[in-house]
């Protein structure tokens, strides 16, 4: 079977088909997503947080973003697999995006590569886009901004600011991009916005009207530690699923229960 295509998602937005996007980061966990259907692999730079266990997303390496999308990209056959660009590795001028993000694609084999930024990102859209590069956007609460931003919170509450956002995502379709995640903006706004665009819009906090939906894989399956944001949905909790099998494994080795003669040569 052959990979989903930026032409797929497009017919799939067209036909009113929902997109499904989620993170991976390693062999196994991209092995199972890909498995399960899922249109998109995004390789996320939240690895920074839920990998390397930092608070935000800024410190992520361009080289550890190509070792961990090198990792998915052989690890699954039917989902595109989108590579984060880190944290300055775009933002210094299109011509350094357009090689760092020549590297991501040529030594990762990611299909596309997703960054950060709306209007003021618009000409380094389009200089990847022109040189063969497909970009998926990225727009309100940025997290690599997170500073300038104040914190972690919803965008475009006030019509200036929705105005300003709906300006962001026509930037980022106009300057070539094949899709546009939105990150925690009003339900209502994220309509709009995939009303008026005809790239496929992927919301994470952003209601029900986008066209896919997108989140990070260990929210999702109840492994982070952390309280999850209100817009994530626990589909699991193997993380307490583990930490009772690791402390069955504790108690059965100081017993001597384990390795049993099933378990022994
Ligand atoms: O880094 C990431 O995982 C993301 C998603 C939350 C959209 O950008």
């Amino acid at each position: 079977m052959s990979r989903i295509t930026t032409r797929g998602l497009r017919t799939k937005k067209r036909k009113g088909e929902k997109i499904t996007m989620m993170t991976a980061y390693d062999h196994l966990f991209a092995r199972i997503v890909d498995q399960a259907g899922v249109d998109i692999i995004l390789v996320g730079d939240s690895l920074g947080n839920v990998v390397q266990g930092r608070e935000t997303t800024l410190a992520v390496t361009l080289d550890e973003m190509i070792y961990h999308t090198s990792i998915v990209s052989r690890s699954t056959q039917n989902a595109m697999v989108v590579a984060d660009m880190p944290f300055m590795s775009f933002q210094v001028s299109p011509e350094d995006a357009l090689r760092n993000a020549g590297r991501v694609m040529k030594e990762s084999n990611a299909q596309a590569v997703k960054l950060e930024g709306g209007v003021p990102m618009a000409e380094t859209i389009s200089k990847l886009t022109t040189a063969g590069i497909p970009v998926m956007g990225h727009v309100g609460l940025t997290p690599q901004s997170v500073h300038q931003l104040g914190g972690y919170r919803v965008q475009g509450k006030k019509e200036k600011a929705a105005e300003r956002l709906i300006s962001d995502a026509c930037a980022v379709q106009g300057a070539g991009a094949f899709a546009v995640v939105l990150e925690c903006v009003p339900a209502e706004l994220s309509a709009r916005i995939a009303a008026k665009l005809k790239i496929p819009t992927i919301g994470i906090g952003a209601g029900v009207h986008c066209d896919g939906q997108v989140l990070v894989l260990y929210d999702l399956l109840g492994l982070t530690g952390r309280e999850t944001p209100k817009f994530v949905k626990r589909y699991a909790e193997l993380g307490s699923a583990a930490a009772e099998a690791l402390g069955l494994f504790v108690d059965e080795v100081r017993s001597g229960d384990y390795p049993g003669d099933e378990h022994s040569y």
